[in-house]
């Protein structure tokens, strides 16, 4: 018999798999503010209540009670017993399931013993800073440093007393619990003795906390100066450091609802940031800021402001880290980059300059779209023709890794103002041949758009598909409605928006996304100058147009038509739609023809007559 699948396995597994995605993919789901909602899968309902909540990466019900995480939902929707559903998700994740005969699967129980020690040794530090001989030294140094013992508890910060074996001797009763101990790396093993030492000696102690709260590894500072400053656990089975994020467990237990996370370099810097009421900050483990890192934010937060000091290291980092983040970013979601005076980390500038100021200075960060615009062109002279090609040439291929987004939308767009070239042209020039690897020209145009897969891949189309063939998406423009042709015709061309009348109350017509198009037309009609990326921008802050931001990128893939008769189209489409609120008019107006009979003055009979005649005229014209 199949021995039971690590709990170690489980948990990875679940931290790499976006309980959204899987349920996606099976319900239609709608974002309504933070969560999503749709037709409960399990029972039969014609109103929405089953809810599937990112931040918590589970799903509920309010109707039949169902819910889970994402392992019980595939058991439950599929039907599929506990091993198989697990097997199911780790296929989409790229895992592979660990043989019976793994080391994983045999070690099971050791996994679990190490975050049973791990726990033990978090004790034993902290104990020490109240017990310890030495204690008076990790006090004064904390005080030092600003901490009180509100915060330093908090994070459940302790002291590694000085000496080679208080940690072994305290909690390596057994030959056991000194194997666990070695294992989990607390502990070295002197080769030539062959005997056991503490990893960490006369050190501040940070422990580092996975998702659920439970200590993974420990972080330890010298006291003062000194090499090395700080000593991280090595990686272990419970530890591996291109994942794991410092303060992110603090950061969730102290606040039910993040908005954003802010991303800092060191463990002080989160510390001193909670002190003063920033409760959102993380650290990564002296690693650069890795794409399972971003994931995994990205599912608690739509917002993650990266930090970076003011010298030449923080702006290598900053590349680095723009380049990680721009294949990751989705609609609705958002980076920013800030930037510290040179010679401050987090933890200074808060001490010196309070919790308001910097603050102040998270909410001015700079978007990606604009940090990445202003760190491409540098170094490079963009007044002359040359610059900008370099400029297009270096940009494209980073906004092509771009999901297909609004975002990258106006990333392409921008281009095209700051070169003057459309982005065909822009592919099809010759310095682009090799970087766009000749398929972006034979796409039609706004291919980026109509991509509707999620992959971080692009899928490229076939290669012998001819240029001029629109068939693909002739089948598209079909389908779509007429709101989200108007929606998407707008999308791409704001301004068309002048050309045409209000239609008042354009989301009483009953059709879907009426509401989508109204928000969009109040919003372009007064800020007629707004891109689609400022657009964004402003909606981001409002929860009405936030929650519509889905749709708006759903809807921004069906291609409408062929670019060269948008504006016809446009008009066409804008007739149709007055055409169906007169009908609405009408039909309203119809209904309610015997009420008004009776309640009406005369004179007021006869103007609702000339009303209602005058709409049918007009409704019996449009229809022959
Ligand atoms: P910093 O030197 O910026 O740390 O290194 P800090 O948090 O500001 O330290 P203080 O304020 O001097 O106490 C940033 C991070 O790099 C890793 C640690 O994770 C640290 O928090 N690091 C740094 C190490 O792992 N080892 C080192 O020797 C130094
Ligand atoms: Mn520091």
């Amino acid at each position: 018999m199949a021995s039971r699948i690590p709990q170690s396995f489980i948990d990875d597994l679940l931290a790499r798999t976006d309980i959204v995605d899987i349920i996606e993919n099976r319900v239609n789901l709608k974002k309504t503010g933070k969560n999503y909602s749709g037709l409960c899968p399990f029972h039969k309902e014609k109103t929405p209540s089953f809810s599937v909540s990112p931040d918590k990466q589970f799903y509920y019900c309010f109707g039949c009670g169902a819910g889970g995480n994402a392992i019980s939902f595939i058991t439950e929707h599929e039907n599929l017993p506990f091993p198989q559903a697990v097997e199911e998700l780790a296929k989409l994740a790229g895992l592979d399931l660990p043989k019976d005969d793994s080391p994983q699967r045999k070690n099971e129980h050791l996994y679990l013993a190490q975050f049973k020690i791990l726990d033990l040794a978090a004790a034993f530090y902290q104990s020490q800073l109240k017990n310890s001989t030495a204690k008076h030294s990790a006090i004064s140094y904390l005080k030092s440093r600003g901490l009180d013992g509100a915060i330093a508890k908090r994070f459940a910060i302790g002291f590694a007393p000085p000496g080679w074996d208080n940690l072994i001797k305290t909690l390596g009763m057994t030959d056991t619990d000194q194997a666990h101990l070695e294992r989990s790396g607390m502990v070295i093993r002197h080769e030539e003795k062959d005997s056991l030492y503490d990893r960490f000696r006369d050190r501040i102690m940070f422990p580092i906390r996975d998702m659920r709260g439970r200590v993974i590894a420990f972080g330890g500072r010298i006291l003062g100066d000194g090499k090395p400053k700080y000593l991280n656990s090595p990686e272990t089975d419970t530890f591996h450091k291109g994942r794991e994020l410092y303060g992110l467990y603090e950061a969730k237990k102290n606040s039910r609802k993040l908005d954003k996370i802010i991303i800092v370099e060191g463990y002080m810097d989160v510390i001193s940031l909670a002190q003063f009421e920033i409760n959102y900050s993380v650290a990564t483990l002296g690693t650069s800021t890795s794409l399972q890192h971003l994931e995994r934010l990205y599912k608690i937060v739509p917002e993650v402001i990266f930090c970076f000091d003011g010298d030449k290291a923080g702006l290598k980092a900053a590349k680095r880290a723009l380049e990680t983040v721009m294949p990751v970013i989705r609609d609705g979601q958002q980076a920013k980059f800030l930037f510290l005076p040179e010679g401050e980390d987090p933890d200074t500038l808060v001490r010196k300059q309070g919790r308001q100021h910097f603050e102040a200075l998270i909410k001015s960060a700079t978007p990606m779209s604009e940090y990445f615009f202003n760190s491409l062109s540098e170094n490079i002279d963009m007044e002359s023709i040359d610059g900008r090609a370099i400029f297009s040439s270096q940009a494209l291929p980073l906004i092509q890794q771009m999901q297909p987004s609004l975002l990258q939308q106006m990333m392409h767009d921008r281009i095209s103002e700051v070169t003057g070239l459309s982005i065909e042209q822009l592919a099809s020039s010759n310095q682009l041949h090799e970087q766009y690897d000749n398929s972006y020209q034979q796409m039609p145009e706004q291919q980026h758009f109509t991509q509707s897969n999620r992959q971080t891949s692009y899928s490229r189309p076939a290669h012998n598909s001819p240029r001029t063939a629109y068939s693909p998406r002739k089948k598209r423009t079909a389908n779509i409605t007429l709101v989200n042709r108007l929606i998407s015709l707008l999308l791409h061309h704001p301004h068309l928006i002048t050309l045409v009348d209000d239609i008042s109350d354009i989301a009483q017509i009953d059709e879907a996304n009426t509401d989508v198009l109204a928000l969009l037309v109040k919003y372009w009609r007064s800020h007629p100058k707004a891109s689609i990326g400022q657009m964004l921008i402003d909606w981001q802050d409002n929860p009405e147009q936030a929650s519509k931001l889905l749709i708006i990128s759903e809807v921004s893939r069906l291609n409408p038509c062929p670019d060269n008769n948008f504006q016809q189209m446009f008009l066409d489409s804008w007739d149709k739609l007055k055409e169906r609120k007169n009908d609405l008019i009408y039909r309203d107006l119809k209904n309610q023809q015997t009420s008004l009979k009776s309640n009406l003055t005369t004179q007021a009979k006869q103007q609702a007559k000339l009303y209602i005649e005058q709409i049918a005229a007009q409704h019996k014209k449009k229809q022959q």
